[in-house]
């Protein structure tokens, strides 16, 4: 069955939680649906854990499309969200709709989703009235590592955390259909879930959000160097292929790959003409 806002709402509203995990191409979106993941979220994080760079920050609209419409094609039931890069949506209300119209219309995305609070609700507005579902994303925002100074949990202050808890109302006032809660107190989580009508989906902000997203790459230990707390490794796969990959390099080197389990026949006829023939 395909996943929808309003499967995703009844999901809140009956206690089920709800699951989403990044996919950027289309196995793993497959491997992904074929596993029953009610959302597929084409983060830019595919900056960080597809291209190599250092943050999100140089993702372009070309590269979300070209990623969303591998995830499309390889997604039949979850819920796909496409993030909109940085500078795709923040400096005006007109190029932020054009922008989630890309993704829906030429990445497939059925949502698009985009960071900040107060300062992006005329986006989300305008982007809903387009008749375009709008995930928003608040807390540890990595479009603003410049402005946070790196990637920190936010909210921790009275007042950080009174602004978080308004920016939630009011981005759920605008028209979002879910809140990606990112990098916050677990408590603080709790309160904004309690206080929304729509879900909540938390990356590092505890057990109480109404669902969780993971970067698929840090769950299934592909990650390299430092992965944060909330990251937990589901399998080793990232241990997998390098054993596969090492064992490929010694047995192409060593001779006994490809065996005859590998190897095409002909006919010992055939040969013999050919062989004459060249001779
Ligand atoms: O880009 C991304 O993967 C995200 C998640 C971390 C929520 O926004």
């Amino acid at each position: 069955m395909k996943n929808t806002v309003s499967t995703l709402l009844k999901q809140k509203q009956s206690g089920e939680k709800i699951t989403m995990l990044t996919a950027y191409d289309y196995t793993t979106a497959r491997i992904m649906d074929e596993c029953g993941v009610n959302s597929i979220l084409v983060g830019d994080s595919l900056g960080m854990v597809m291209l190599g760079y250092e943050n999100t920050l140089p993702v372009t609209m070309e590269d979300m499309i070209h990623h969303t419409r591998a995830v499309a094609r390889g997604a039949n039931n979850a819920f796909i969200v496409a993030d909109m890069p940085f500078m795709s949506y923040q400096a005006s209300v007109r190029e932020a709709v054009l922008n989630a119209g890309r993704l829906i219309k030429e990445g497939g995305a059925n949502a698009v989703k985009l960071e900040g609070g107060a300062e992006v609700c005329e986006q989300i507005r305008a982007i809903v009235n387009a008749s375009i579902p709008v995930v928003a994303h608040l807390g540890l925002t990595p479009q603003s590592v410049n402005v946070f100074g790196g990637f920190k949990v936010q909210g921790k202050s009275a007042d950080k955390a009174k602004k978080l808890i308004d920016d939630a109302l009011m981005i759920q006032e605008a028209g979002a259909c879910a809140v990606t809660l990112e990098g916050i107190p677990a408590k603080l989580a709790e309160i904004i879930t309690a206080k929304l009508f729509i879900p909540t989906i938390g990356i590092g902000a505890g057990n109480g959000c109404d669902g969780q997203v993971l970067v698929y790459q840090d769950m299934l230990g592909l990650t390299v160097g430092h992965t944060p707390k909330f990251a937990k490794r589901f399998a080793d796969i990232g241990e997998l292929m390098r054993k596969g990959i090492t064992d490929y390099i010694s047995e192409v080197k060593n001779g006994t790959f490809p065996s005859e389990e590998h190897t095409y026949s002909i006919d010992e006829d055939v040969i013999n003409e050919i062989v004459k023939e060249y001779e």
